[in-house]
Protein backbone atom coordinates (compact mmCIF):
# COMPACT_ATOMS: atom_id res chain seq x y z
CA UNK A 1 0.00 0.00 0.00
CA UNK A 2 1.27 3.58 -0.54
CA UNK A 3 2.17 5.19 2.13
CA UNK A 4 0.94 8.50 0.83
CA UNK A 5 -2.86 9.79 1.50
CA UNK A 6 -4.60 9.47 -1.27
CA UNK A 7 -5.50 12.69 -2.94
CA UNK A 8 -9.00 13.65 -4.51
CA UNK A 9 -8.39 13.87 -7.92
CA UNK A 10 -10.21 16.93 -9.46
CA UNK A 11 -11.46 17.55 -12.66
CA UNK A 12 -11.68 20.67 -14.52
CA UNK A 13 -15.40 20.34 -14.37
CA UNK A 14 -15.16 20.53 -10.43
CA UNK A 15 -13.67 24.32 -10.73
CA UNK A 16 -15.14 27.76 -11.57
CA UNK A 17 -13.43 30.95 -12.44
CA UNK A 18 -13.92 33.49 -9.99
CA UNK A 19 -13.48 37.53 -9.76
CA UNK A 20 -12.21 38.12 -6.21
CA UNK A 21 -11.67 41.91 -5.28
CA UNK A 22 -8.40 41.06 -3.43
CA UNK A 23 -5.96 38.59 -3.99
CA UNK A 24 -4.72 38.19 -0.66
CA UNK A 25 -4.08 34.06 -0.48
CA UNK A 26 -2.20 33.87 2.71
CA UNK A 27 1.04 36.02 4.14
CA UNK A 28 2.04 36.42 7.28
CA UNK A 29 1.13 39.37 8.93
CA UNK A 30 4.28 42.01 9.56
CA UNK A 31 4.05 45.42 11.86
CA UNK A 32 6.69 47.52 10.21
CA UNK A 33 8.15 50.32 12.41
CA UNK A 34 9.86 52.94 10.59
CA UNK A 35 10.63 56.54 11.99
CA UNK A 36 8.65 59.62 11.44
CA UNK A 37 10.37 63.08 10.54
CA UNK A 38 10.28 63.75 14.04
CA UNK A 39 12.18 61.24 15.01
CA UNK A 40 8.90 58.87 16.64
CA UNK A 41 8.32 55.37 15.49
CA UNK A 42 5.46 54.89 13.21
CA UNK A 43 3.73 51.52 13.09
CA UNK A 44 2.06 50.03 9.93
CA UNK A 45 0.34 46.83 9.77
CA UNK A 46 1.23 44.78 6.13
CA UNK A 47 0.94 41.46 4.55
CA UNK A 48 2.12 41.89 1.30
CA UNK A 49 5.72 40.41 2.82
CA UNK A 50 7.92 37.98 1.45
CA UNK A 51 11.63 36.93 2.44
CA UNK A 52 14.64 34.99 0.17
CA UNK A 53 17.87 34.74 1.40
CA UNK A 54 18.86 37.63 3.45
CA UNK A 55 16.35 39.65 1.28
CA UNK A 56 12.85 40.96 2.25
CA UNK A 57 10.44 42.79 -0.17
CA UNK A 58 7.80 44.64 0.90
CA UNK A 59 4.54 46.25 -0.96
CA UNK A 60 3.93 49.45 0.10
CA UNK A 61 0.87 51.80 -0.73
CA UNK A 62 1.99 55.35 -1.42
CA UNK A 63 -0.58 56.79 0.51
CA UNK A 64 1.00 55.15 3.83
CA UNK A 65 3.05 56.89 6.35
CA UNK A 66 5.44 53.74 5.61
CA UNK A 67 6.25 54.61 2.20
CA UNK A 68 7.39 57.91 2.62
CA UNK A 69 9.23 57.14 6.33
CA UNK A 70 10.92 53.96 5.12
CA UNK A 71 12.01 55.77 1.54
CA UNK A 72 13.83 58.97 3.20
CA UNK A 73 14.81 56.96 6.66
CA UNK A 74 15.67 53.78 4.35
CA UNK A 75 15.35 51.65 7.63
CA UNK A 76 12.93 49.41 9.23
CA UNK A 77 12.14 46.68 11.85
CA UNK A 78 9.97 43.86 10.34
CA UNK A 79 7.93 42.94 13.44
CA UNK A 80 6.39 39.34 13.33
CA UNK A 81 3.49 38.79 15.54
CA UNK A 82 1.82 35.64 16.87
CA UNK A 83 -1.31 34.18 15.68
CA UNK A 84 -2.62 35.36 19.85
CA UNK A 85 -1.83 39.39 19.19
CA UNK A 86 -4.48 39.84 15.96
CA UNK A 87 -6.81 42.05 18.28
CA UNK A 88 -3.76 44.19 18.82
CA UNK A 89 -2.99 44.08 15.12
CA UNK A 90 -7.08 45.16 14.15
CA UNK A 91 -6.47 48.30 16.95
CA UNK A 92 -4.04 49.25 14.14
CA UNK A 93 -5.71 48.73 11.18
CA UNK A 94 -7.92 51.84 10.68
CA UNK A 95 -5.03 54.12 11.75
CA UNK A 96 -2.33 55.94 9.37
CA UNK A 97 0.12 58.12 10.97
CA UNK A 98 0.05 60.09 7.77
CA UNK A 99 -1.64 63.74 8.34
CA UNK A 100 -3.64 64.69 6.74
CA UNK A 101 -5.35 61.87 5.93
CA UNK A 102 -5.27 60.93 2.05
CA UNK A 103 -8.47 60.94 0.65
CA UNK A 104 -9.31 57.72 -0.05
CA UNK A 105 -8.64 56.30 3.61
CA UNK A 106 -10.98 59.12 4.81
CA UNK A 107 -13.79 57.72 2.94
CA UNK A 108 -13.34 54.15 4.39
CA UNK A 109 -13.24 55.37 8.28
CA UNK A 110 -8.73 55.51 8.42
CA UNK A 111 -7.74 58.12 11.40
CA UNK A 112 -4.47 59.80 11.89
CA UNK A 113 -2.84 58.19 14.82
CA UNK A 114 0.25 59.88 15.99
CA UNK A 115 1.81 57.64 18.67
CA UNK A 116 0.65 54.15 17.89
CA UNK A 117 1.86 52.44 20.52
CA UNK A 118 -0.74 54.43 22.28
CA UNK A 119 -3.60 52.32 20.34
CA UNK A 120 -1.98 48.93 21.52
CA UNK A 121 -0.37 47.29 24.43
CA UNK A 122 2.65 46.82 23.15
CA UNK A 123 6.24 47.75 24.39
CA UNK A 124 8.57 49.87 22.21
CA UNK A 125 12.05 48.27 22.14
CA UNK A 126 15.41 50.18 20.54
CA UNK A 127 16.98 48.50 17.78
CA UNK A 128 20.34 47.41 17.78
CA UNK A 129 21.27 48.48 13.90
CA UNK A 130 18.34 51.08 12.78
CA UNK A 131 17.14 54.32 14.18
CA UNK A 132 13.10 52.56 14.60
CA UNK A 133 12.52 50.94 17.85
CA UNK A 134 11.02 47.36 18.16
CA UNK A 135 7.99 45.65 19.29
CA UNK A 136 8.52 43.37 22.26
CA UNK A 137 5.89 41.47 22.18
CA UNK A 138 6.76 40.27 18.70
CA UNK A 139 8.42 36.75 18.56
CA UNK A 140 10.05 37.54 15.57
CA UNK A 141 11.64 40.89 14.62
CA UNK A 142 13.75 41.66 11.78
CA UNK A 143 16.02 44.87 11.43
CA UNK A 144 16.09 45.91 7.60
CA UNK A 145 17.96 48.27 5.29
CA UNK A 146 16.72 49.57 1.77
CA UNK A 147 18.79 48.17 -0.98
CA UNK A 148 16.33 49.28 -3.96
CA UNK A 149 13.11 50.89 -4.34
CA UNK A 150 11.44 49.41 -7.12
CA UNK A 151 8.72 50.69 -9.36
CA UNK A 152 5.41 48.32 -10.37
CA UNK A 153 4.43 48.13 -14.21
CA UNK A 154 1.57 49.77 -15.18
CA UNK A 155 -1.43 47.20 -15.85
CA UNK A 156 -2.66 50.05 -18.47
CA UNK A 157 -2.29 53.46 -19.24
CA UNK A 158 -4.98 54.57 -16.94
CA UNK A 159 -3.39 51.61 -13.79
CA UNK A 160 -1.90 54.99 -11.49
CA UNK A 161 0.25 52.48 -9.80
CA UNK A 162 0.20 53.26 -6.05
CA UNK A 163 2.40 51.10 -4.45
CA UNK A 164 6.48 50.60 -3.92
CA UNK A 165 8.36 47.17 -3.56
CA UNK A 166 10.81 47.71 -0.95
CA UNK A 167 13.73 45.44 -1.35
CA UNK A 168 15.25 45.33 1.97
CA UNK A 169 18.29 43.61 3.38
CA UNK A 170 17.97 42.13 6.67
CA UNK A 171 20.59 43.15 8.64
CA UNK A 172 19.72 41.14 12.00
CA UNK A 173 17.29 38.73 13.32
CA UNK A 174 15.99 38.72 16.72
CA UNK A 175 13.72 35.97 18.44
CA UNK A 176 11.81 35.17 21.42
CA UNK A 177 13.83 32.60 23.60
CA UNK A 178 10.49 30.62 23.17
CA UNK A 179 10.33 30.34 19.92
CA UNK A 180 14.20 29.58 19.15
CA UNK A 181 15.86 25.49 19.49
CA UNK A 182 17.78 26.00 22.83
CA UNK A 183 21.69 26.51 21.73
CA UNK A 184 20.97 27.02 17.89
CA UNK A 185 19.79 29.54 15.51
CA UNK A 186 16.47 27.69 14.53
CA UNK A 187 13.04 28.60 15.21
CA UNK A 188 10.99 25.90 16.82
CA UNK A 189 8.69 25.51 14.24
CA UNK A 190 6.25 23.62 16.64
CA UNK A 191 6.55 27.05 19.01
CA UNK A 192 6.07 29.42 16.38
CA UNK A 193 2.73 30.40 15.60
CA UNK A 194 2.76 33.45 12.84
CA UNK A 195 -0.59 35.41 12.43
CA UNK A 196 -1.83 35.28 8.80
CA UNK A 197 -3.68 37.12 6.71
CA UNK A 198 -6.09 35.19 4.47
CA UNK A 199 -8.36 37.03 2.65
CA UNK A 200 -8.93 39.79 4.92
CA UNK A 201 -9.37 37.61 7.90
CA UNK A 202 -6.86 36.44 10.39
CA UNK A 203 -5.42 32.93 11.11
CA UNK A 204 -3.30 31.29 12.88
CA UNK A 205 -1.32 28.04 11.76
CA UNK A 206 -2.32 23.99 12.79
CA UNK A 207 -0.24 21.50 13.35
CA UNK A 208 3.58 20.92 11.26
CA UNK A 209 2.14 18.66 8.49
CA UNK A 210 5.72 17.68 7.83
CA UNK A 211 8.91 18.97 6.78
CA UNK A 212 10.87 19.93 3.45
CA UNK A 213 14.33 17.81 2.43
CA UNK A 214 15.71 21.01 3.22
CA UNK A 215 14.77 21.55 6.78
CA UNK A 216 18.18 21.23 9.13
CA UNK A 217 16.10 21.47 12.33
C1 LIG B 1 -3.51 42.89 8.31
C2 LIG B 1 -3.23 44.05 7.41
C3 LIG B 1 -2.41 43.89 6.32
C4 LIG B 1 -2.12 44.98 5.49
N1 LIG B 1 -1.24 44.80 4.46
C5 LIG B 1 -0.82 45.88 3.76
C6 LIG B 1 0.20 45.73 2.78
O1 LIG B 1 0.73 44.66 2.56
N2 LIG B 1 0.61 46.85 2.13
C7 LIG B 1 0.06 48.08 2.37
O2 LIG B 1 0.49 49.07 1.76
N3 LIG B 1 -0.93 48.24 3.29
C8 LIG B 1 -1.36 47.17 3.99
N4 LIG B 1 -2.33 47.33 4.95
C9 LIG B 1 -2.92 48.67 5.15
C10 LIG B 1 -2.01 49.57 6.00
O3 LIG B 1 -1.82 49.01 7.28
C11 LIG B 1 -2.64 50.96 6.09
O4 LIG B 1 -2.47 51.60 4.84
C12 LIG B 1 -2.10 51.83 7.21
O5 LIG B 1 -2.78 53.06 7.22
C13 LIG B 1 -0.60 52.09 7.07
O6 LIG B 1 -0.19 52.90 8.13
P1 LIG B 1 0.69 54.22 7.88
O7 LIG B 1 -0.06 55.09 6.88
O8 LIG B 1 0.85 54.86 9.21
O9 LIG B 1 1.98 53.71 7.29
C14 LIG B 1 -2.68 46.25 5.76
C15 LIG B 1 -3.53 46.40 6.85
C16 LIG B 1 -3.80 45.31 7.67
C17 LIG B 1 -4.71 45.51 8.87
Amino acid sequence: MSQHTAQKKHTSEQQVVIHPSILYAGNPVALITTLNSNGETNISPMSSVWELGERLVLGITSTSQAYDNLQHEGECVVNFPSSDLWEQVERLARTTGRNPVPEQKKAIGYYFEPDKFSCTDFTPIEAEDVKPLRIAECPLQFEARLLKLHQPASLSQDDPVAFGIFEMQVTRVHAHATIVQAGTNHIDTAAWSPLLYVFRHYFGTGPDLGRTFKAEA
